[in-house]
């Protein structure tokens, strides 16, 4: 891969690593659907789950699929460990370095701390969040999930609806999303836009307007957690203007995928009934996630030259 054994954004991939990174997973979602789900590829290798903000998919989703490949696994969760007495990062990861592992999937609040790992460590990095900057494995595993839908995506249209503003996840899905070919819509209240989109985004402030020419609606959880000040009135008034419900999926094409990466807010940015109807994707989007992750670390830590089922 161009990536050289690291994946911190979907920039640092191109068209073709992208495809192969699919067409890898599809492979992995087939073993996933045998009754052992397990592959040698990754046999020997460990990997690192270093998290420094709270997840439940993208943390289980990494150790599943490390697991299946038959790495070996050590979680590190931030509040568990010394860095509650105030071990800084490149402590930790001097630390690591020293117990010669392979490979570091890192989450943390402050964007840019997965670079800085990359320059203090030799092993491959992997980024799983970092503050409100990038979110590679969420972006291709919406891909993924989007392509297993859809089937081509060239030319299909995408709103990213909410809470742009404070989402890694629209960040790089926007971008993995153009590189698949696709149109893309940033749906939000001007409070919740970021004062800059890339150029090939539009932008705009009306859902209702949006809905009827969506092939995809990406839904956002409003990230309370990161914003300082009230960005809206309230929840109920932002659930007026903004929340996917059955009255406005009812004006969106048939066929319409519906997503959300998780934790989702109910009754706020998705109703109930909406996340539970045939449309929404976020089931496949957890399995995806495994699926993905083992293709992105059995590509990045070179399972390939180890012989495994893919081989
Ligand atoms: C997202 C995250 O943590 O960035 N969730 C996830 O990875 N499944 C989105 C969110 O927290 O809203």
């Amino acid at each position: 891969m161009a990536v050289k054994g690291h994946l911190l954004d979907v920039d640092d991939l191109r068209r073709e690593d992208l495809e192969r990174i699919l067409e890898t997973a599809r492979s992995f979602s087939e073993v996933l659907r045998r009754p052992i789900k397990k592959v040698p590829s990754l046999r020997g290798k460990t990997v690192v789950n270093l998290f420094y903000e709270p997840s439940t998919r993208t943390r289980l989703s990494f150790e599943v699929a490390a697991k299946r490949l038959s790495a070996d696994v050590l979680n590190f969760t931030a509040s568990a460990s010394s860095v509650e007495k105030g071990e800084s990062l490149k402590d930790t990861a001097l630390t690591l370095r020293a117990m010669g592992v392979d490979a570091v999937i890192i989450r943390h609040p402050v964007a840019g701390a997965p670079c800085l790992l990359r320059r203090w460590l030799d092993v491959t990095v992997i980024n799983a969040g970092d503050g409100m900057h990038a979110h590679p494995t969420q972006a291709l595993l919406d891909l993924f999930t989007m392509r297993e839908r859809l089937g081509d995506m060239e030319g299909a249209t995408i709103a990213y609806v909410g809470d742009i503003l404070h989402s890694r996840v629209a960040r790089s899905g926007m971008k993995a999303c153009r590189a698949a070919g696709m149109r893309v819509v940033a749906v939000a209240p001007p409070t919740l836009m970021p004062p800059a989109v890339p150029d090939y985004v539009e932008v705009s402030h009306s859902f209702d307007a949006v809905i009827p020419r969506c092939d995809v609606i990406y839904m956002l959880r409003i990230q309370k957690e990161r914003q300082q000040e009230a960005r809206f009135p309230s929840l109920e008034e932002y659930a007026r203007l903004y929340q996917l419900d059955k009255e406005r999926l009812r004006k969106a094409k048939p066929g319409v995928v519906v997503m959300h990466p998780g934790p989702m807010n109910r009754g706020v940015e998705i109703s109930s009934e909406v996340a539970d109807a045939p449309h929404a994707a976020i089931t496949a989007q957890v399995s995806a996630g495994v699926a993905v992750r083992m293709a992105v670390l059995f590509l990045l830590l070179g399972g390939g030259e180890g012989g495994g089922v893919l081989a």
